[in-house]
């Protein structure tokens, strides 16, 4: 379903993104772990075009997108989650959601099955419909987050450490909404900075290290060889200076 080949992502004269390949397969969810620095988000933003200078090859079923714009791609049917969630905070629930529905196609009838679709997974936020987003929990906007990327019906979902900063019974329920969108057949690549999360919940997983892939592995071989992980934790706390407070 998505195939990047050498893709090469950089702020100015600064590359982050340097060289890398990786697919995630229709119906996969595939982790991206790798420390704080390491060009996670980059290679997000890289995807959905939210970032201008990139080179190499972004397939998406087929279609080349590293020519073209980030609207195009959310029509296509890549949605990105972001990092820190980034709810528009003056707005209601409501307004969020159909904020994220802009380039949904189908009209009236295609927008109230997604409103339903968003509020029959996170029935949370159908109680909360006028509330303004900001005075949300931090859980509630994550959810707000998930599902503003939902309205548009993507095919693939990029998300950025949905998971970080929240309590661990907030997690479960979105971990809960995650696995019934992979079961609905979605694709998934999720950065995630927790090894415990990303083998529970992904088939597969990549590692990235200053903007390339230093491993790819199943989930599966990699919860088995303890020396890879070991591997990787090591390169995290190598790199750990630019590192946030750990949650
Ligand atoms: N808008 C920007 N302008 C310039 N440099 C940036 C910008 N955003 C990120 N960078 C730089 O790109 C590098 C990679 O950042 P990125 O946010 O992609 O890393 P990350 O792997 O997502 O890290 P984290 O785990 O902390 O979220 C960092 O050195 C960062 O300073
Ligand atoms: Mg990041």
């Amino acid at each position: 379903m998505l195939r990047l080949s050498d893709l090469h992502a950089s702020y100015g004269s600064a590359p982050v993104v340097q060289g890398v390949s990786l697919t995630v397969e229709k119906g996969e969810t595939v982790a991206l772990l790798g420390p704080n620095g390491a060009g996670k988000s980059t290679l997000l933003a890289a995807i959905t075009g939210t970032i201008a200078e990139r080179r190499g090859e972004i397939f998406f079923e087929n279609e080349n997108l590293v020519k073209e714009k980030s609207h195009a791609i959310v029509a296509r049917g890549v949605a990105l989650v972001p990092e820190g969630r980034l709810v528009f905070v003056p707005f209601s629930v409501e307004d969020n959601l159909r904020l994220g529905a802009v380039r949904l196609r189908g009209g009236r009838e295609a927008m109230r099955e997604r409103f339903a679709y968003v509020y029959g997974l996170f029935p949370r936020l159908n109680e909360r419909r006028s509330q303004r987003a900001g005075t949300l929990s931090g859980g509630e906007q994550q959810m707000l987050a998930i599902g503003r990327a939902l309205m548009s019906h993507p095919r693939l979902l990029l998300l950025d450490e949905p998971f970080l900063g929240l309590a661990p019974l907030v997690v479960l329920e979105i971990r809960n909404a995650l696995e019934k969108l992979r079961k609905s057949g979605l694709t998934l690549l999720i950065v995630e900075q927790k090894l415990d999360i990303a083998l529970a919940f992904a088939q597969r997983a990549y590692v990235l290290i200053k903007g390339r892939v230093a491993l790819e592995e199943t989930t599966a071989r990699l919860a088995q060889r303890a020396e890879l992980a070991d591997l990787y934790f090591s390169l995290a706390t190598s790199s750990a200076a630019s590192a946030r407070p750990s949650l």
